[in-house]
């Protein structure tokens, strides 16, 4: 059997199934694996994985550029569940460049995929490097144009090492955002304060604004750019 058909098999036995259920499946059957956490309501993975591998790694992108509550909101999870989580910086001198270049704000002119590429993309792929496989927080409602259709198990061809495999998984892909908040709510998780203030999804400061209602969370993310485009790559597999 092949690799990518034992993913599809996987994949058929893991739908439908509860994140915590995928969770548990990803941390037993991977040893070097790790959570992506942005600083959002993603932060009910570590939740989950609290209860099931509570030394399992965590890592966040500091692109330099989030909001001062989530990197307050970073610290307090690190402290909540006593974890140690992976704090990785962009390169110092493309950032340096970029900036002399073009300014700190060139994302509202040509687009937010330069600065993204090097301030969330490059860290990524170097991050990923290190592990088998990783957990993300997407969900299906997260983003219409985007990620309507993504799996709970994933052959992250992408971000894999040159001849090797990586897999993804997005234990949370089912679930509504009602669900992540009735979640939040009954295990009383430490969640950023930014959400009490009309931003559901948090990226960076000068990218990210609250919404009104009616609105999809999504509008509130590079607002100026086209719906289609609402990906910064780090899931690149969505827009492919
Ligand atoms: S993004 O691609 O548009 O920025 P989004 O904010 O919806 O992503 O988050 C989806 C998932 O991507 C998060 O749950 C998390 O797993 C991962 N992610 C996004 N931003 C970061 C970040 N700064 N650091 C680590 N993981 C992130
Ligand atoms: Fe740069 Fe905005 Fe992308 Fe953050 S979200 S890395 S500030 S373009």
């Amino acid at each position: 059997m092949s690799d990518s058909i034992a993913i599809t098999d996987i994949e058929q036995e893991l739908e439908g199934k509860s994140p915590h259920s995928i969770m548990r499946y990803a941390l037993e059957h991977y040893d070097n694996i790790a959570i992506s956490f942005s600083g959002a309501e993603d932060v009910v993975l570590i939740d989950i994985a609290s209860r099931i591998r509570p030394d399992v790694g965590v890592f966040c992108l500091d692109t330099g550029r989030l909001h001062p509550e989530t990197y307050q909101f970073i610290e307090k999870v690190r402290q909540h569940y006593g974890i140690e989580i992976d704090v990785v910086s962009p390169d110092g001198e493309a950032v340096r460049k970029l900036v002399r270049e073009k300014g700190l704000f060139s994302f509202y002119q040509d687009t937010h995929k330069e600065c993204c590429g090097i301030r969330k993309i490059a860290p990524l792929r170097k991050k990923l490097l290190e592990v088998d496989a990783w957990i993300t927080g997407q969900r299906k409602d997260q983003s219409p144009g985007t990620r309507a259709d993504i799996p709970v198990i994933q052959d992250d061809k992408a971000f894999a090492r040159e001849g090797d495999r990586l897999t993804k998984f997005n234990p949370l892909a089912n679930w509504s955002s009602e669900e992540v908040w009735a979640y939040i709510r009954a295990y009383e998780v430490p969640y950023n304060p930014l959400h009490d203030r009309g931003f559901i999804s948090i990226g960076c400061e000068p990218c990210t604004k609250p919404v009104g209602p009616g609105q999809h969370e999504r509008e509130g993310r590079w607002w100026w750019e086209e719906e289609t485009k609402k990906e910064c790559g780090l899931h690149a597999s969505n827009i492919e």
